[in-house]
């Protein structure tokens, strides 16, 4: 019988249109299963020799849920989703419920909340004040500076530009995430405060990383040539002004006497030299192409996947360990244009990245973190039959007129798909479209420029020394403050649960001290 039950699971597992006929016994064995996990849970609770955080950027509960259905049914699992200790964090940002990018990077990153579109300096700043923004008492360090003080290695990989929000946190300090080159600077700011992408070669930490790795080459160098394999991204900055922080930056590694090599392609970062100390990987002039329409051939660009996985090799050489961060970029680039099926493909992207980090990295030694650092709108609503997967339509009670089973509540013109006939506002019927077409753009509510962030809590997921310590509802910045724990790193470098609030403490007391000096001369 037990077997026979096995065997059902197994089926169940592989063919998941089995598992709709679940009786009884099969939830008994499996609830005995879980619950059995649940009571051998053990804590690891070493010092952590690496880290490496995973960013879903945009990955929603929603998100997760509809990406799991659409990719290995509804019981199966993301890569993350077995690990064994999970919280909640909260986005909000210094001042906004529904927050950013590289506000909520800073937090996770830094461990302090930042303005609305600010990255790497602290909430006394607000978007484009440049000249404050140049007062280093508002700066703030990410979990790579303190990995760095600490003689590890450091990286990043995004399937984004190399300079874009959620990476600019970990190494710049600007007060517009839009300062990504020279080209998107107010004229104020212009020669006065240093643009993200120059930050990031020339200036501390970003010129000590040892792997970068991403698209972005239009912040880096000008000019770059538009093509439709290899797109200029509109909306983001182009260089003009004749630089080449790529040339630049293999020049300072050659005068400093270090091993380099830049990458620009999937061969090329197959090839990759692991004995290398630094590694610069640039593999297209904007985004990297969402998965599903990206050249997969030797001359394309890279998969995430094959990223992270270099970048481990690359990083885990260091005998004193390393810190890499890892941005799954395009699933928020996906649902801003209200494309829910590319999102959820590149979430699936994303935890192939995962899987590989996983079957690599000794778990008793390395701390694994899987977040997001916001939700979107979207939403899986109406009451789809298991059978009919999430890509579907159901119908409205009303009119009866169909509406896609994902729903945004904000959407650009694409997902609007209202209009009015003889009088009345009409809803486009969805049952009559294909919504399962990679560009079809699930239907919204409201008409805006584009799909908008949400306010929601988003989860975290952790394998390793001290991921038990994700066990509740968190703030966001909860997450820089486990990896200096865990790691015994920058404001925890003593793993004295109250250093890091110490840092103050010891300058109002060296304050007073000089106080009291000029007050006894
Ligand atoms: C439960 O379902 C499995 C197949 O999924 C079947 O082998 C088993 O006999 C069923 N058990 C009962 C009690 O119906
Ligand atoms: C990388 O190289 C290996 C061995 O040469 C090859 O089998 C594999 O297909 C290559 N992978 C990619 C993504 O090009
Ligand atoms: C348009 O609406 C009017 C008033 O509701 C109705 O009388 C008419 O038949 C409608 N015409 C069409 C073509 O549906
Ligand atoms: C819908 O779009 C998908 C993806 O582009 C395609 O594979 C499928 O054939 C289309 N279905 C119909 C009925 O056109
Ligand atoms: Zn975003």
């Amino acid at each position: 019988m037990a077997s026979l039950v096995k065997c059902a699971l197994i089926l169940s597992a592989i063919i998941p249109a089995l598992s709709y006929k679940e009786n009884q016994t099969y939830w008994r064995q499996k609830g005995a299963e879980e619950l059995n996990e649940a009571l051998n849970l053990k804590q690891r609770n070493g010092v952590a020799k690496n880290v490496i955080l995973f960013i879903g950027d945009g990955m929603g509960v929603q998100t997760i849920v509809a990406s799991r259905i659409y990719s290995k049914g509804e019981t199966g699992s993301l890569a993350w989703e077995k690990f064994k200790n999970m919280g909640a964090l909260k986005t909000y940002s210094a001042n906004k419920l529904v927050p950013d990018s590289c506000s909520t990077a800073t937090a996770l990153f830094c461990g302090i909340k930042a303005n609305h579109k600010t990255s790497g300096i602290d909430a006394s700043v607000d978007v484009n004040e440049c000249k404050r923004s140049l007062d280093k008492k508002t700066h703030v360090d990410s979990f790579a500076v303190w990995a760095l003080e600490a003689g590890k290695s450091t990286g990043f990989v995004t399937t984004t530009r190399v300079t874009h929000a959620t990476p600019s946190a970990l190494y710049a300090h600007t007060p517009n995430r839009g300062w990504e080159c020279e080209d998107k600077m107010s004229p104020d700011a212009k020669g006065v405060c240093t643009d993200i992408a120059k930050q990031l070669i020339n200036d501390y930490p970003g010129n000590k990383f040892n792997v970068i790795m991403g698209g972005g080459r239009q912040c880096l160098q000008s000019p770059v040539v538009d093509s439709p394999k290899d797109p200029v991204d509109t909306w983001g900055c182009r260089s003009k002004d004749g630089r080449n922080l790529i040339n630049d930056w293999q020049n300072n590694k050659k005068k400093a006497g270090q091993t380099y090599q830049f990458l620009s392609n999937t061969e090329e970062l197959n090839n990759t030299d692991i004995t290398k100390d630094y590694t610069l990987g640039v593999f297209a002039n904007g985004h990297i192409m969402y998965d599903y329409e990206r050249n997969k051939g030797p001359k394309g660009m890279p998969s995430l996947s094959l990223m992270t996985e270099k970048a481990i090799q690359l990083l885990q050489k260091n005998k004193k360990g390393y810190a890499l961060m890892v941005e799954g970029g395009m699933i928020d680039q996906a649902h801003h244009r209200g494309n829910a099926r590319i999102a959820l493909e590149e979430v699936v992207r994303f935890s192939e990245a995962i899987q590989k980090a996983v079957d690599m990295v000794d778990l008793s030694e390395t701390l694994i973190i899987v977040t997001s650092d916001h939700d979107h709108s979207m939403q899986l609503t109406g009451y789809p039959d298991r059978r009919d997967g999430v890509m579907g339509t159901t119908k409205s009670k009303i009119d009866n007129v169909g509406f896609s089973s994902l729903l945004y509540t904000t959407g650009g013109p694409n997902n609007y798909h209202f209009s009015v006939k003889n009088g009345s506002v009409v809803r486009e019927d969805a049952s009559k479209q294909n919504t399962s077409d990679w560009k079809y753009s699930q239907q919204s509510a409201i008409l805006n420029d584009e799909v908008t962030h949400s306010g929601s809590d988003v989860l975290v997921f952790a394998e390793g020394p001290m991921a038990h310590l994700f066990n509740s509802v968190h703030e966001q910045t909860h997450v820089a403050n486990v990896i200096a724990y865990a790691l015994k790193i920058g404001p925890y470098k003593n793993r004295d649960p109250s250093s890091g609030a110490t840092q103050y403490h010891c300058s109002y007391v060296l304050a007073a001290l000089m106080t009291l000096l000029i007050y006894f001369n």
